[in-house]
C-alpha cells in the first residue's frame, strides 16, 4: 500500500544543503510571459520547465507561491513559454529582477493570442492553463500547448550550480568544427571529417533545391525533401509530404516568370550524426506578371540523413522584406516591408523592434 502523503513526516533538511545538492542538476532557462488585464506584458523566469505529455500536449513549470511575478501570471488563462538563447543572459537577469518596469526595453512581438514572444529566443510554446496543483511551497502549473515554434538555431541558455552557462563541448549538440578545433577537443579525425562532409552535402542540398526551383525542375524539388517533409511560409503550414510540396511549388511557379534564388549562407547546428537544424539566408528576385519582386528571406530548416542522403525534413520560409522592385526603397524602411502582390502589406517575420 502506498503511504498517505498527508501522514508522511518530512525529514529535516538544511535549506542551503538542499539547494546545493539540487543545484547539481542543470536546467534550461525559460521566460513565461502573458499580458495582464491592462494589456501590459508580464514575465517570470523559470528553470523548472519540463515537457509532460504528448497526448494531450502538456508542459509544466513550478512557481514559488511567494513570487510576485507568479501572483500576476496566476490569473492569466494563457501564457507563452520562451526558451532563452545562450546570449540572452542579460534579458534573463532583467526579467528575474524585482524591478516593476522590468519589461521596458525588452524586444518582443505578440503571438496571435496576444502573449509576448521575446525576440531572439530559441523556441516558444504558447499554452492555455490546464491545471494548478499544490506542490508544497510551490505550485505545479500544467499548460496545454496551443502553438509552438523553433524561432532560431541558436544554443539554449543553461543554469547550473547557481550560475548561467552554455554548452561548450561539441557533443551532444555538436558545435561547428571551427569551435571544436579552438577548444582542442578529442573529437577524432574521422568524425570531424564526417561532419565536414555532412556540412558540404547539406550546403549542396540547399543549392540544388534553389537551382531546381529556378529551373522548373519539379522532380529535383521533390527529391530535396523527405517523404513526410513539411513546408511552411511565415510559420503557416502550406504543404506537406514530398509530392504535396512539389505540387505547391508547381502552383506557385505558375504565377511567376523568371525566378532567382540566391542563398548566401547556411548556418548549421548538428543534432547527432544524422540530423541538423539550419538557417539559410537568401535573396529572391521573382517575376510576377509585369512586376519584379525583390526581397530577403531566411529559411528555418531541419535536415536528416536518410540512406546516406541529406534531405530537407522541414522548411519554413520567413520573409524579412519583399516588394515590387520600384517600392523596395520605401517599403524596406517602413513598418510593413512585406508587400506580396495581391496581399495586404505586412510586417517582417524578423522584427527588430517591439511591435507594441
Ligand atoms: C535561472 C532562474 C530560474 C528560476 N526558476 C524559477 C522557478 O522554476 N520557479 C520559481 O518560482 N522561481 C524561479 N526563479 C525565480 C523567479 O524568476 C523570480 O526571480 C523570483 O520569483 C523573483 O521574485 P518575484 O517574482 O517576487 O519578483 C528563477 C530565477 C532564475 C534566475
Amino acid at each position: 500500500m502506498r503511504p498517505d502523503p498527508t501522514e508522511m513526516q518530512p525529514i529535516k533538511i538544511d535549506p542551503k544543503w538542499y539547494r546545493q545538492v539540487l543545484g547539481q542538476y542543470p536546467t534550461g532557462v525559460c521566460v513565461v510571459t502573458a499580458r495582464n488585464d491592462r494589456a501590459e506584458p508580464i514575465a517570470m523566469v523559470v528553470g523548472s520547465f519540463t515537457s509532460v505529455s504528448l497526448d494531450p500536449p502538456l508542459i509544466a513549470f513550478f512557481p514559488d507561491r511567494g513570487s510576485s511575478s507568479w501572483a500576476k501570471l496566476r490569473g492569466c488563462d494563457a501564457f507563452c513559454v520562451n526558451i532563452m538563447a545562450a546570449d540572452q543572459e542579460d534579458v534573463c537577469r532583467k526579467l528575474a529582477s524585482k524591478d516593476p518596469d522590468k519589461f521596458v526595453g525588452v524586444a518582443h512581438r505578440l503571438s496571435p493570442r496576444g502573449n509576448p514572444v521575446l525576440e531572439d529566443v530559441v523556441a516558444w510554446i504558447e499554452c492555455e492553463r490546464y491545471s494548478i496543483t499544490d506542490a508544497g511551497d510551490h505550485e505545479m502549473v500544467l499548460g496545454q500547448v496551443l502553438e509552438l515554434d523553433i524561432a532560431g538555431t541558436g544554443l539554449p541558455l543553461l543554469f547550473f550550480q547557481g550560475g548561467y552557462g552554455r554548452f561548450s563541448h561539441p557533443e551532444p549538440v555538436a558545435a561547428p568544427p571551427e569551435q571544436t578545433q579552438r577548444a582542442g577537443t578529442d573529437m577524432d579525425l574521422d568524425k570531424r571529417l564526417q561532419r565536414l562532409e555532412a556540412r558540404a552535402a547539406i550546403n549542396d542540398r540547399v543549392v540544388d533545391y534553389f537551382l531546381a526551383a529556378d529551373g522548373d525542375d519539379l522532380d529535383g524539388v521533390a527529391a530535396s525533401f523527405t517523404e513526410s517533409a513539411s513546408f511552411r511560409s511565415s510559420g503557416a503550414l502550406v504543404a506537406s509530404g514530398r509530392q504535396g510540396i512539389a505540387d505547391f511549388i508547381r502552383g506557385a511557379r505558375r504565377q511567376m516568370g523568371l525566378t532567382v534564388h540566391t542563398p548566401h549562407y547556411v548556418h548549421l547546428t548538428f543534432d547527432g550524426d544524422d540530423a541538423a537544424a539550419g538557417l539559410v539566408g537568401a535573396h529572391l528576385e521573382l517575376a510576377f506578371g509585369d512586376a519584379t519582386l525583390f526581397g530577403a528571406v531566411r529559411y528555418v530548416d531541419r535536415y536528416v540523413r536518410e540512406e546516406g542522403q541529406w534531405l530537407i525534413s522541414a522548411r519554413d520560409m520567413r520573409v524579412i522584406h519583399m516588394a515590387p522592385w520600384l517600392e523596395v526603397g520605401t517599403a524596406f524602411a517602413s513598418a510593413t516591408p512585406v508587400r506580396w502582390i495581391g496581399a495586404p502589406p505586412a510586417a517582417s517575420d524578423f522584427p527588430r523592434k517591439p511591435t507594441i
